[in-house]
């Protein structure tokens, strides 16, 4: 008994410290299997639309010419990245310029106007197929929902992503959270994860 309760106290601290280590961020539940009409569905694909077409989104996927946009602080206009930057078909600039070179990968909080840094995985395009600059929100909706253009993920698939990208800090979470005085993507991180959460289980419909 008294050795029982002193294995306890030595574990206690290590689960206390688990937290600290990694960053745990769940899905919530999936809604309940028919409790969510198409036209739910619907509205909260007009939510994912703004993310989907916002600059901090849209500006990385970009179509097979490999030039990323920018839309620089304090300016609404969106142009093709300056430099002369291209990403080449490895869409992370291996042909001439590493991303890399000055978007440097970090977890960090970002809190100057500079190349965003801090994502936490490496900053490079979305591949081609998945080109949201430039395309009508019906558009994306297709791709979206097309694992032969989304990296092969179903419904539970793009959740799973979404979550995975969130305790990776990569960019998808950067873009609710770009810093640098940068306009976030609308709605933070939790709605979008909710939204597409609404989507999936009312069957991924699209604006017509
Ligand atoms: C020579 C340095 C340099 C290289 C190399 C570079 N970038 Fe950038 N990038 C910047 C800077 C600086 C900014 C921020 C500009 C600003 O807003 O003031 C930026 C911003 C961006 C943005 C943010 C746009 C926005 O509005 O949110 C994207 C997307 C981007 N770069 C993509 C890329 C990709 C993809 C590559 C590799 C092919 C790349 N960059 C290579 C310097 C660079
Ligand atoms: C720095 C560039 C960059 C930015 C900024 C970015 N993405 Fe991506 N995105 C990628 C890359 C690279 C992939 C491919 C990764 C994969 O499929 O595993 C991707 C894939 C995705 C996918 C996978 C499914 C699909 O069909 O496209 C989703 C969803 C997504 N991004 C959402 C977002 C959202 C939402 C934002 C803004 C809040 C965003 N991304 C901002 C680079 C970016």
């Amino acid at each position: 008994m008294k050795r029982a309760i002193s294995m306890l106290i030595l574990a206690a601290p290590v689960a206390l410290a688990a937290p600290l280590l990694a960053e745990d961020i769940a899905a919530p539940p999936m809604p309940v299997p028919g409790s969510v009409s198409a036209a739910q569905a619907l509205e909260a694909w007009t939510r994912i639309e703004a993310v989907v077409t916002h600059p901090r989104c849209a500006n990385c996927h970009v179509g097979s010419d490999n030039v990323p946009m920018w839309t620089l602080v304090g300016e609404t206009r969106t142009r093709p990245h300056g430099m002369n930057i291209n990403a080449g078909e490895s869409r992370i600039g291996a042909e001439t310029l590493m991303c890399s070179t000055c978007h440097v990968t970090s977890a960090m909080p970002n809190d100057m106007p500079q190349a965003p840094p801090h994502a936490g995985v490496d900053w490079q395009l979305a591949p081609v197929e998945m080109q949201w600059f430039g395309m009508s929100g019906r558009d994306i909706c297709a791709q979206l929902k097309d694992p032969a253009r989304n990296g092969g993920r179903d419904g539970a698939g793009l959740v799973e992503h979404l979550v995975h990208d969130a305790n990776l800090k990569g960019t998808i979470h950067w873009g609710f959270v770009p810093g640098g005085g940068r306009e976030p993507a609308p709605g933070g991180f939790e709605n979008y994860l909710r939204d597409i959460q609404t989507w999936v289980a009312g069957g991924q419909p699209c604006p017509g």
